[in-house]
């Protein structure tokens, strides 16, 4: 997708991203209390983290966006202020830099939770870094990866993070946009990155080849997408 796109999509909070919040909003405190129990450090990783807030188009107003919901999660839950560390992923340079100003704004009022991080750059390569930083061996590890399209979704760099021990992953990512590439003329190398290697996207793109249903072209890439994470 392109920039402009990337930061237009903030300008309009749509049904589809108000169901992705209520979904984040129930997940990720269920994940923490499993976990904080056992575990001095916690961790949550939001690699395409946005600019912090939405604008709802017919009122004007400010709508949180993922980063600004989970510190708020935090900071509602004491047992979770020492414990959870959050480190917000962002490649665009103009909303990473209203990212810094939300996240910072919120901390500088909240100095209760552990300060934010927020990284400029992209998912695989920012978050290949911190995998680096701490050998391989993070803490439990929420992972949210939420794209705005299909590209840029590394399946590596979310194995990567999954081979941690309790780490859990929450990948939402277009279908359409699956749809879309699957149906270039070529393979594209988008859907071998989001498939984690050339043989797997041509055995779906072959696969999206067979059949013109949409609902049957869904399900297959649901499908493929979790034999590749279940492998
Ligand atoms: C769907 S939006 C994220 C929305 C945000 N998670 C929320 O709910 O508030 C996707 C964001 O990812 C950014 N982005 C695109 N490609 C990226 C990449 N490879 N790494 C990190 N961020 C990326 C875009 O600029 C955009 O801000």
């Amino acid at each position: 997708m392109s920039k402009s796109k990337d930061r237009e999509h903030f300008e309009d909070y749509r049904e589809q991203t108000a169901v992705k919040h209520e979904i984040l909003a129930a997940y990720l405190p269920a994940y923490f209390h499993i976990l904080k129990a056992g575990n001095k450090n916690l961790l949550l990783i939001d690699g395409f983290a946005g600019r912090g807030t939405y604008t709802n188009s017919t009122t004007g107003d400010s709508v949180d966006g993922s980063p600004l919901r989970a510190i708020k999660l935090i900071a509602e839950t004491p047992a979770f202020h020492d414990k959870v560390s959050t480190i917000f992923i962002e490649s665009d340079d103009v909303l990473f830099s209203q990212l810094e100003t939300t996240v910072g704004e919120f901390y500088a009022q909240h100095q209760e939770i552990r300060k934010p991080h927020c990284i400029h750059g992209t998912f695989a390569q920012r978050v290949g870094e911190v995998l680096s930083t701490v050998n391989g061996k993070l803490a439990p590890t929420f992972l949210f990866v939420d794209p705005c399209g299909v590209s840029g979704a590394s399946f590596d760099t979310i194995r990567a993070v999954m081979k941690c021990d309790k780490c859990e992953a929450f990948v939402f990512f277009n279908i359409d946009g699956v749809r879309r590439i699957a149906g270039l003329e070529k393979l594209s190398h988008v859907l071998i990155d989001l498939m984690g290697s050339q043989p797997r996207a041509q055995k779906l793109y072959d696969a999206l080849r067979e059949t013109d249903d949409t609902g049957k072209r869904e399900m297959l890439i649901l499908s493929h997408y979790r034999a590749a994470l279940k492998e």
